[in-house]
């Protein structure tokens, strides 16, 4: 049976780490969509235009190049050829990936990506809109989220453990405007599917809440 699990939610829910340790897990293959938008908003970044510029960006779209690949079960970004995947990961990155996936002419590009990965293999995707457009009929569709200070105080450790100087309120903030934009964009913006089964991480380990979701897999599996 075709399986594929979506799993939506703001940044910093914990998407990705538990996304990864589903897929290891379940022997699925893992998609960060995220990593996609990244990967453009960099070339983005790279041509020197604003991310108000939806024109601009539009004329430089069809030269745009985003491929998946894998080496060793992770997932590798190339970007026209190039491996991006430690470039996108900056602050600024995923700022712009924040304030350019709001336009049709990035998200149509993407999303048909996306839908192409997950047409002939089982996929673990996370992002914002997979249960709401990418994959309206994935059998499993979580929306995962934490409150904005767990979320915050998640990075803020995240980023002193790499020796990295950083400010509780600042990552906050950063935070709150991200999940607005994301959430009140015109196409696609971040929401729970109707069908998605809710998770709060914010009292539940990582543990936890790879065993619920596995749990419930199993459970639409059976
Ligand atoms: O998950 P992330 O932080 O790597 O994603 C970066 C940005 O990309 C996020 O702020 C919004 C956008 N994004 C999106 O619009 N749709 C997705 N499916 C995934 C990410």
């Amino acid at each position: 049976m075709r399986m594929n699990i979506a799993i939506d939610g703001p940044a910093g829910a914990g998407k990705s780490t538990i996304a990864k340790r589903i897929a290891k897990e379940l022997g699925f293959v893992y998609v960060d969509t995220g990593a996609m938008y990244r990967a453009m908003a960099l070339y983005i970044l790279r041509k020197g235009l604003d991310a108000s510029d939806e024109q601009g960006i539009a004329a430089i779209c069809d030269a745009i190049h985003v491929e998946i690949r894998y080496c060793d079960g992770e997932q590798q970004v190339l970007l026209n050829g190039e491996d991006v995947s430690t470039q996108i990961r900056q602050e600024e990155v995923g700022n712009m990936a924040s304030a350019t996936s709001v336009y049709g002419c990035v998200r149509t590009k993407l999303v048909a990506l996306q839908q192409q990965l997950a047409a002939t293999q089982n996929v673990v995707m996370d992002g914002r809109d997979i249960g709401t457009c990418v994959l309206p009929d994935a059998p499993l569709k979580i929306y995962l989220t934490a409150s904005v200070e767990t979320r915050a105080q998640r990075r803020y450790r995240e980023l002193c453990d790499k020796g990295i100087s950083c400010d509780l309120q600042a990552i906050m903030k950063d935070i709150e405007e991200r999940d607005y934009r994301d959430m009140h964009r015109e196409i696609s913006p971040l929401r729970q599917a109707d069908d998605a089964v809710l998770v709060d991480s914010s009292d539940m380990t990582i543990d936890e809440v790879v065993a619920c979701i596995i749990g419930l897999c199993k459970e639409r599996m059976a």
